[in-house]
């Protein structure tokens, strides 16, 4: 039987139109940077996909700079606009419930001087808006939130959020990673000066990342070499893993019925948990969210042993964000929203994705009911043996 992939937040797999099309793509092999014959052909691809990507996310071309993905592309963004930001103008601000790639560059940013401040987000995934006003100061340099959380779906008010920035003069970054295909943005309608999307996140192929900086916004590069990407970011390019994304992008025009199809399936996804299993809260569910994107707390059981009982039952789900299991640390984005140790260690991350059917989700449900029922009994006479 079909595995059950309900971990798109990790990565996706490569959507059809992409398989179709890499023999091809395969085929354009060559240096865009070569002045001969072959290195023509790869130049006017990469010059198309910038131009579809661009316009389609509400960018100019020359606004687009590919790196290697979301990590580079948040890591370039915020280094190099710190590199480029005079010593004076030393504040910062990131949100609570960033992603690490962006929360351990802040932290790498405290080690080189720049004071850095956490914007809080509440139990249920709301900011306060007037709290983040007056957080910021005349030197805060940047501001980076994230347009919808990678764990709890939950969508944030970047637009206003940038808005009360630039009337103070602060620079606005959000990641928007998994934004990307699961719901409808434009950079030039958030008006921010930064974004930050990646193309395995939305089926495309690894290796692809997108830092948008708006006209004016140069930040430092953080590799040096060749003159690729006007000097922003140097290195052959993954052409490849370009056009895989610009394939994917070209399909957002008509993806409305898809976020509606997804987001029906989770909603009954998560109708159906909880009139089966007793304790289970889902985090963020009263908020705007993601439409593929459900995180719960199950009481009394362990994510992490739940994650593995499902696993050997053909089910691949998450708990907390993929790059922190491996390690029982509870998730600290989960810890900042203001979860215990206890309820973030009994988190499960269900995302979905274009390859889901109603039929996993009923299948999900017949395996994910006996195995919490079997995990709280197991618990229960443990506590008995202990004479508790
Ligand atoms: C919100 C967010 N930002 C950034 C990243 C990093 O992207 P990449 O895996 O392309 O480096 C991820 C991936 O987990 C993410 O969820």
């Amino acid at each position: 039987v079909k595995r059950i992939y309900f971990d798109n937040n990790a990565t996706t797999p490569p959507h059809p139109l992409v398989k179709a099309k890499v023999l091809e793509w395969l085929e354009i092999w060559g240096n865009p940077s070569s002045i001969h014959i072959d290195g023509r052909g790869p130049k006017t691809a990469l010059r198309d996909a910038r131009q579809i990507i661009a316009s389609s996310l509400g960018a100019k071309a020359l606004e687009i700079v590919f790196t290697s993905g979301g990590s580079e592309s948040n890591n370039f963004i915020i280094k190099g606009h710190f590199f480029r930001t005079p010593k004076l103008r030393n504040h910062y601000l990131v949100g609570a419930t960033e992603h690490p790639s962006v929360m351990e560059t802040f932290e790498w940013l405290k080690t080189e001087g720049a004071e850095v401040e956490v914007i809080p987000v509440e139990r249920d995934g709301t900011v306060d808006l007037e709290k983040y006003e007056s957080m910021i100061r005349p030197t805060t340099s940047l501001v980076s939130f994230m347009l919808a959380n990678n764990e709890t779906g939950v969508i944030y008010p970047i637009k206003k959020m940038a808005k009360i920035a630039h009337a103070k003069g602060t620079t606005f970054h959000s990641d928007c990673v998994q934004g990307l295909g699961k719901m409808r943005f434009n950079f030039h309608d958030l008006d921010i000066d930064y974004a930050t999307v990646s193309a395995h996140k939305f089926y495309g192929l690894r290796g692809c990342g997108v830092a948008y900086c708006k006209t004016g916004n140069t930040p430092e590069s953080l590799i040096k070499g060749g003159g690729q990407e006007r000097h922003r970011r140097a290195g052959t390019e993954n052409i490849l893993s370009i056009l895989s994304l610009a394939e994917m992008i070209k399909t957002l025009p008509q993806i409305d019925s898809e976020i509606e199809r997804i987001r029906s399936l989770r909603d009954k996804l998560e109708s159906e948990i909880q009139n089966s299993i007793s304790g289970v809260y889902i985090t963020g569910r009263n908020q705007k969210r993601l439409c593929n994107t459900s995180n719960m707390i199950i009481n009394g059981v362990d994510g992490e042993t739940l994650l593995m009982n499902l696993d050997m039952k053909g089910a691949s789900v998450s708990t907390g964000a993929a790059c922190s299991s491996g390690s029982q640390e509870p998730s600290p984005a989960l810890r900042a929203m203001g979860l215990t140790i206890a309820e973030a260690q009994s988190t499960l991350r269900l995302s979905l994705g274009f390859e889901n059917t109603e039929s996993d989700v009923d299948r999900f449900c017949e395996i994910l009911v006996p195995t919490v029922n079997r995990l709280r009994s197991l618990d229960l006479r443990e506590l008995k043996s202990n004479g508790i």
